[in-house]
């Protein structure tokens, strides 16, 4: 028989029909994990006497030797084989006759899909968490090397106050760590075995799902049969925080485009990571940022579809599941090498100091006068409103706070002194800010020193796991 359901259908399947419905091409990407999970059942089947000793030693000899050939690239795919179940379940018919036929005991092609893409998931969600941390270092040591570099914060693109470089990176360590706190939660969700679900009712062979969840590292075993084959919740969630995580390498993308600008000029790209333009000869241009941003709106645009995929859908398993496949595969290859392509630019980065320390407006010190003046005792309001009249008569005469002598400051407020208007530097400015997350020199170093020992615990132990991987 050359198809599954050849005895209920009939042997002839309409060509279009064919290319329409079959998935091969997609889901063979998942072979070594439907061939590790069939080795487990097999191994369940023997434990509960489906299959003798040695029916199970030839099965799983048989998978065995199908693992060969497809990691040597000598499986050869046929134009019966609908997915990649039903390609593996055939090859093994074919090197074990009836023997093989028994393989698909007790369970179904509905947990079988949703086995192998949770052990697929599992390791790559493990690579994610570790080339997020790797991508973490990497900013970790440009803020090391740019450490005491300052310039200036943005709001609403205006300049701000002045910032350290190194607390500005800090921020993106930050925004990582959450990602991967996200991503650690819902593994919770993905290590759950569904096998054993069978169609979506179960099924009456006495199945031991907790001898095959020990066997292929599940923590739990799923509960309810219908909700299992249905399930798709663990996508959407890996989805989602991919698509967290994607948002926020964008906008560092952005920042560095915005700061590799003629007009910004604070970065330099080296050459190894600019391209050029084909008909501008004077272009170096920052496309590896700009293809992060712009693959960002590809992943979100995968959620999307694996959203609305799932809202109308009645339970249990329904055949348009199978397009999650094609979305969340792109999803994770793009996820794993945007970070991994950041993790190598980052440190080579070059920041230009000068530029960036010159072209800090001296009003961004305006919020620090007005401190200054409310520990003299002056109300936040009142001196907000003599630091705005200072800032306003320097625009009509062509001034700033540097070139103001102390006659005229006083003009505004008696309480203003030399001491307060020597103080009045962006060293002082970020030395001041003191308070806990903030930009101060001193926070910022025992922030790198934090960060440097949490990095190195992590990386340690999230390398052992990816040793230990599915496959
Ligand atoms: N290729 C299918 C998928 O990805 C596998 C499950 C097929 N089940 C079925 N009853 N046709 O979802």
């Amino acid at each position: 028989m050359d198809y599954l359901w050849e005895s209920r259908l009939g042997s002839k399947l309409n060509e279009k029909v064919k290319k329409f419905t079959y998935s091969i091409d997609i889901d063979k990407k998942l072979a070594l994990y439907d061939i590790k999970g069939s080795i487990v059942h097999a191994q369940m089947l023997e434990k509960i006497g489906i299959l003798s000793k040695s029916e199970s030693k030839i099965i799983i000899k048989g998978l065995k030797d199908i693992k060969k050939e497809i990691e040597k690239g000598k499986f050869i795919f046929k134009p019966t084989d609908e997915d990649i179940h039903t390609a593996i379940e055939r090859r093994l018919v074919e090197i074990t006759g009836k023997i093989g036929e028994k393989i698909h005991t007790a369970r179904s092609r509905n947990d079988q899909i949703v086995l192998d893409e949770k052990m697929y998931l599992k390791d790559s969600v493990n690579n994610i968490l570790f080339l997020i941390t790797k991508y973490q270092i990497s900013l970790l040591k440009l803020s090391e090397k740019v450490f005491p570099y300052i310039f200036t914060a943005y709001t609403h693109l205006q300049q701000a106050q002045p910032l350290l470089l190194s607390h500005y990176l800090i921020a993106h360590i930050e925004m990582a760590e959450r990602d991967k706190e996200r991503f650690e939660d819902s593994f919770k969700r993905i290590d759950i075995l569904p096998l054993g679900a069978g169609a979506c009712c179960g099924t009456s062979i006495p199945v031991d799902r907790e001898f095959v969840a020990k066997k292929l590292g599940f923590s739990k075993i799923s509960g309810n049969s219908i909700d299992t084959v249905s399930d798709r919740d663990f996508i959407i969630e890996t989805a989602s925080n991919c698509g967290i995580l994607m948002v926020h390498l964008s906008r560092l993308c952005e920042d560095f485009i915005l700061w590799n600008t003629e007009e910004f000029g604070f970065l330099e790209i080296p050459d190894e990571f600019a391209t050029g333009s084909s008909i501008m000869p004077q272009k170096k241009n920052p496309d590896i940022f700009e293809l992060i941003r712009g693959k960002t709106s590809t992943v979100i645009g995968d959620i999307n579809s694996l959203f609305v995929l799932e809202k109308g859908l009645p339970l249990s398993y329904n055949r348009d599941l199978q397009e999650d496949k094609r979305s969340i595969f792109e999803i994770i290859e793009i996820t794993s090498s945007c970070l991994e392509i950041l993790s190598e630019i980052i440190p080579k980065l070059k920041f230009k100091y000068r530029r960036m320390k010159e072209n800090i407006s001296p009003f961004t010190l305006a919020t620090d006068l007005v401190e200054n003046l409310v520990k003299k005792g002056v109300p936040f309001r009142s001196a907000y409103n003599i630091c705005g009249q200072i800032v306003k008569y320097c625009l009509k005469n062509k001034k700033d706070f540097n070139s103001l002598s102390l006659e005229e400051y006083r003009k505004f407020s008696p309480l203003i002194d030399k001491k307060m208007i020597e103080n009045l530097t962006v060293e002082k400015s970020v030395e001041e800010k003191i308070s806990q997350g903030g930009t101060s020199p001193d926070l910022v170093k025992k922030e790198i020193a934090k960060w440097k020992r949490k990095l190195k615990r992590y990386l340690g132990k999230i390398s052992n796991i990816k040793k230990e991987n599915s496959m």
